[in-house]
């Protein structure tokens, strides 16, 4: 029986790919930050079109540190979205700051404009910063997004990890907001062998707090200068790995967009894809996310999942829900994020997948999608 992982990193971790980045690290008896880091902060920037880029530990330190060196303090605001996974609600309750949710747009699932609008027309105190995700490889509208920003003068930090490589309006990911964040986790479009992260900007008074701040706070060596420090470094192997899989990037991306187009085609009539907000913009697939429409999510993962097919749901628990949070946060109402948050489904795409387990996958939910009907007629594909 053909048998499909949800996600294989095989294809991008060969060990021809990764063992000149073993042999030069291990030459150079450098372990901690040196050359490799800083060539790939410099590789990396130049590909997003940053002015600059720092390694951090991974991408929820990324959100952490870019937060405190925009100010943010305990006790601020930050406007985020509640279905991304739990991430940037991490980092803002790591400095004590409260996360205001804004409900995603019904569409794109990445934050909604009309949203931000309302919440800051209605919070009391001016929130510190807007993290504005860009999902499943797709951009927030940040057009939209960088308007009401400016106008509230309110800076936007964007979270990148799931979009390296993703561009809006011809403009890479990262560089619309005060800084970008990315996530190295193995399996986001440019992954480790470990973690991972790096924060982007072009504001070089800016880039270099968040430089400290990744290194205890320090300016000099021992010579902290920076309150609210970290140690959250890119690890040296990690970087020099991620610097063999640069130049690569854009091939595995443009084989996930090919996955994910097959599926568009293959499954139009039967279900709706979360859709880009910008005709301009140039996505990067790095998940394969379907809207159930209705359908019992359960019964569709367990048929798929008899026909060898791996699906996962990114993401079951919206934030403001996870139990964690219950006794802590102002009860919110966020219906297009809960909707989604029962309604995705995620199918295999992964660069390397072979063409006979598109082809099973397709199939497959083609077959699974027609056979398991949609419990409510008022959320079937197309309803809103
Ligand atoms: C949207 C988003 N933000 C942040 C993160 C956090 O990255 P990390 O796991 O490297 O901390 C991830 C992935 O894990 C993510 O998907």
């Amino acid at each position: 029986m053909i048998s499909v992982p949800i996600f294989s990193t095989r294809a991008v971790n060969t060990p021809e790919l990764l063992r000149p980045a073993f042999d030069r690290v291990v030459a150079s008896q450098r372990f901690a930050l040196g050359d490799e880091v800083e060539r790939f902060e410099a590789e990396f920037a130049a590909y997003c079109g940053a002015r600059d880029c720092v390694g951090v530990g991974n991408g929820t330190d990324a959100l952490e540190i870019a937060l405190r060196a925009l100010g943010v303090k305990a006790g601020d605001g930050v406007v985020t979205v509640a279905n991304a996974g739990y991430y940037a609600s991490t980092a803002i309750h790591a400095i004590g700051a409260a996360p205001a949710y804004v409900d995603v747009d019904p569409q794109s699932l990445t934050l909604s404009p009309a949203s931000l609008s309302d919440a800051l027309s209605k919070l009391e105190a001016r929130p510190k910063a807007i993290i504005a995700t860009h999902l499943y490889g797709r951009m927030a509208d940040m057009s939209a997004i960088l308007a009401l920003a400016d106008e509230a003068g309110i800076p936007v930090v964007e979270d990148c990890a799931q979009a390296h490589g993703a561009r809006f309006l011809g403009q890479g990911a990262g560089t619309f907001g005060r800084l970008g964040c990315y996530s190295f986790y193995p399996t986001k479009n440019l992954g480790a062998i470990g973690d991972g992260g790096a924060v982007v900007g072009s504001d070089a008074e800016l880039v270099a707090r968040v430089r400290r701040l990744r290194q205890y706070g320090w300016g000099d060596k021992y010579h902290v200068v920076e309150a609210g420090g970290r140690n959250s470094r890119l690890d040296t192997l990690q970087a020099a790995i991620l610097r063999e899989k640069l130049p690569h990037l854009d091939r595995w991306n443009a084989e996930r967009q090919a996955i994910l187009a097959r599926y568009r085609d293959g499954l139009a009539d039967l279900v709706r894809f979360p859709a880009t907000v910008e005709a301009k913009q140039a996505d990067v697939a790095h998940l394969a996310v379907i809207r159930l429409g209705g359908r019992e999510r359960n019964a569709v993962q367990a048929a798929l999942g008899a026909a060898g097919i791996g699906t996962d749901v990114h993401y079951p628990v919206p934030d403001h829900w996870q139990k964690a949070n219950r006794n802590y946060l102002t009860p919110v109402l966020l219906g297009e994020t809960e909707r989604a948050s029962g309604d995705v489904l995620t199918l295999p795409c992964f660069p390397g997948m072979a063409e006979e387990d598109v082809e099973h996958v397709l199939s497959r939910t083609a077959s699974v999608l027609a056979e398991i009907q949609p419990i409510a007629a008022t959320t079937s594909p197309g309803a809103r």
